[in-house]
């Protein structure tokens, strides 16, 4: 499936390049009338995708974007305002999200304008969040009369520390680019008009890497969000040990000796 309702979806490759799994897949959310609200139709096409990238040998990094207005003004309260508690509960409402923690190759999301309720979530279910100068971070939840349920109560508090996070969802209110940057939420503030073509650049410089070691890469830092300090440490070098079986070792390791750029073949 490649033409979906409420998503765009292209493939990027580096200009003169013949890197292996060198391209960077771009989501775009699109649902522009809805601010991006994350309705059940949108999320289902962006878990398609995410996936469908995932497992595209061409792909080594996702990039999820928005319109300069919003990234995403949260899930759609027109779809949530009929649920009950039986059928959200039965149902576990959201729970579905989490699979794109699930993919194994970097995500990068490029925030521009609202990432607002279950937008700042998804955003924080990505590896890297980069911030256009005119990004607004909030949990809004508390002002329709519930409270965040994508991840808003736990990652945001690993993410910025308790206190800001509590005043973020006991106030509802949002911050920019810049606060987000100084909390920590986000790795750069990055001129809106240039966020999007700064971000694929990123994801093709991580492209370019080796596939096996950056998927450890990813495993292992999200793996210190779960673990104790010494579980983490043991986990992490269980897998720098694993990466000797690889070709890309060998590769990376000759190249720099040899003084060459190295040529991965994620194997
Ligand atoms: N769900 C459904 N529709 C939404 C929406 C949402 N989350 N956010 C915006 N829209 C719709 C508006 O209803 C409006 O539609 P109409 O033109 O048909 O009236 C359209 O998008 C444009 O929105 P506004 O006119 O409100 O635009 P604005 O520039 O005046 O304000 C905004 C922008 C501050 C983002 C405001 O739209 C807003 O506050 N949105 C809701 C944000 C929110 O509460 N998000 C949390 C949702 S709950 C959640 O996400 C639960 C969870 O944890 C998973």
């Amino acid at each position: 499936k490649e033409n979906y309702d409420h998503i765009l979806v292209e493939r990027c490759f580096p200009e003169n390049s013949d890197v292996v799994g060198g391209g960077v897949g771009v989501i775009t959310l699109h649902r522009p009338k809805a601010l991006n609200a994350l309705c059940d139709a949108l999320f289902e096409d962006l878990i398609h995708a995410a996936r469908v990238l995932d497992e595209d040998d061409d792909i080594g990094c996702i990039v999820i974007t928005g319109s300069g207005k919003a990234f995403a003004a949260g899930a759609d309260i027109s779809e949530m305002s009929k649920r009950e508690f039986a059928n959200a509960y039965k149902t576990n409402m959201f729970s579905q999200w989490a699979d794109i923690t699930k993919m194994s190759k970097p995500i990068i999301a490029a925030v521009n304008g609202f990432a607002l309720g279950g937008g700042c979530e998804l955003a924080m279910m990505c590896d890297i969040i980069l911030a256009g100068s005119k990004a607004q971070f909030g949990q809004p939840e508390i002002n329709l009369g519930v409270i965040p349920g994508a991840g808003g109560t736990q990652r945001l508090v690993r993410a910025i520390g308790k206190s800001k996070a509590m005043e973020m969802v006991l106030t509802g209110n949002r911050i920019n680019a810049q606060e987000a940057m100084d909390a920590g939420l986000v790795s750069r503030v990055i001129d809106s008009e240039l966020l999007l073509e700064e971000a694929v650049k990123m994801g093709y410089g991580i492209a370019e890497k080796g596939g096996v070691a950056v998927r450890m890469c990813k495993e292992a830092v999200n793996a210190a969000e779960e673990m104790t300090l010494s579980e983490g440490l043991r986990f992490e070098r269980r897998m720098f040990h694993s990466l000797f079986a690889t070709r890309d070792q060998k590769e990376g390791m000759s190249a720099f000796l040899e003084k060459r750029k190295p040529n991965f073949t994620n194997e």
